[in-house]
């Protein structure tokens, strides 16, 4: 593939990403995501406290990809700075500044205006799989973090998972599948025609903006920690979360029974990887 195709490919993404969150703030539809449901949210901010007990400083933090302000709302008061990283106005236009030690930048992720060596802690949210090319961004993470700093990112899509709905989705023609595993496969191969049949989106670009789910069918473990040892991060851990109908199992199942599976599926790891929708890793400069 030529550079001017490259080029015009990873513009195609960054415009059906615009296209894409505008369309969602506009219906008023975005902060509607299951991530922001109390329960990950409350479990979001107890990762990042988490992280932030091991930084060696706590100055400033950067997140890519801001959003309208998931991760920055649940991180504001444990860094002197925080700036976010967008390219889509109407969803930066969402984010809660009243804390006054906010700061918003249109920029690419993967090419941000900030010297080296500048960041405590680097987040990325739901993020990766809108890249083109989430290997220049990780690069783009790692130069702009201090050296000892931390870079957090979570909801990126298991392709083990992805792979496994496609396997399910052939085996559809033969045998009738319950409506939740109907679906799960939907969530994982048909987002677009979800999203049009839902609000009228336009399928394709949905489909075009998040390439790392619809190309790359997700993330492959083994493969980002390589990436990041080879870009120099010095540790790189993985988890994998969100298992296969746990929003139900929390909601709607009796306290504790969540836990429990979840418990027992991580026993069974790697034989029940393939169960879990996303993956969140932690890297340290
Ligand atoms: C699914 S949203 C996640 C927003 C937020 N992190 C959250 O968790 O709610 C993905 C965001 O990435 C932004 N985005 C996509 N590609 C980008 C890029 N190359 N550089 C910076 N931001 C980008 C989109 O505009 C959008 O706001």
């Amino acid at each position: 593939m030529t550079k001017s195709n490259i080029d015009e490919q990873m513009q195609q993404v960054l415009e059906s990403n615009r296209y894409v969150h505008a369309f969602l703030v506009e219906k008023d539809e975005y902060n509607k995501s299951p991530h922001f449901r109390p329960e990950n949210k409350r479990k979001v901010r107890n990762i990042i406290q988490g992280i932030c007990n091991s930084l060696p400083q706590r100055q400033r933090m950067i997140d890519f990809g801001c959003g309208t302000g998931f991760v920055i709302a649940l991180s504001h008061d444990l860094f002197t700075e925080v700036v976010g990283v967008d390219i889509t106005q109407q969803m930066m236009a969402q984010v809660d500044l009243t804390p006054g030690n906010i700061s918003l930048c249109e920029a690419l992720a993967e090419s941000t205006p900030f010297p080296d060596n500048h960041f405590d802690f680097a987040t990325a949210y739901s993020f990766m799989d809108h890249l083109f090319d989430y290997k220049t961004f990780l690069q783009e993470a790692f130069r702009v973090l201090k050296p000892g700093g931390v870079f957090y990112t979570d909801l990126n899509p298991n392709r083990e998972f992805i792979l496994a709905m496609e396997k399910t989705a052939r085996l559809a023609q033969q045998q009738q599948f319950s409506g939740q595993i109907q679906r799960e496969v939907k969530g994982a191969l048909h987002n677009g025609e979800h999203y049009h049949n839902q609000f009228g989106m336009d399928a394709a670009k949905l489909e075009l903006a998040e390439p790392g789910k619809t190309v790359n069918k997700g993330f492959l473990a083994s493969e980002v920690m390589q990436v990041a040892a080879d870009i120099g991060f010095r540790s790189c851990k993985v988890e994998f979360e969100w298992f296969v109908n746990q929003g139900e199992w929390v909601n709607q199942k009796p306290d504790g029974q969540a836990q429990l599976i979840e418990e027992y599926l991580l026993s069974m790891r790697p034989l029940s990887d393939q169960l879990y929708k996303y993956l969140r890793f932690v890297m340290t400069k």
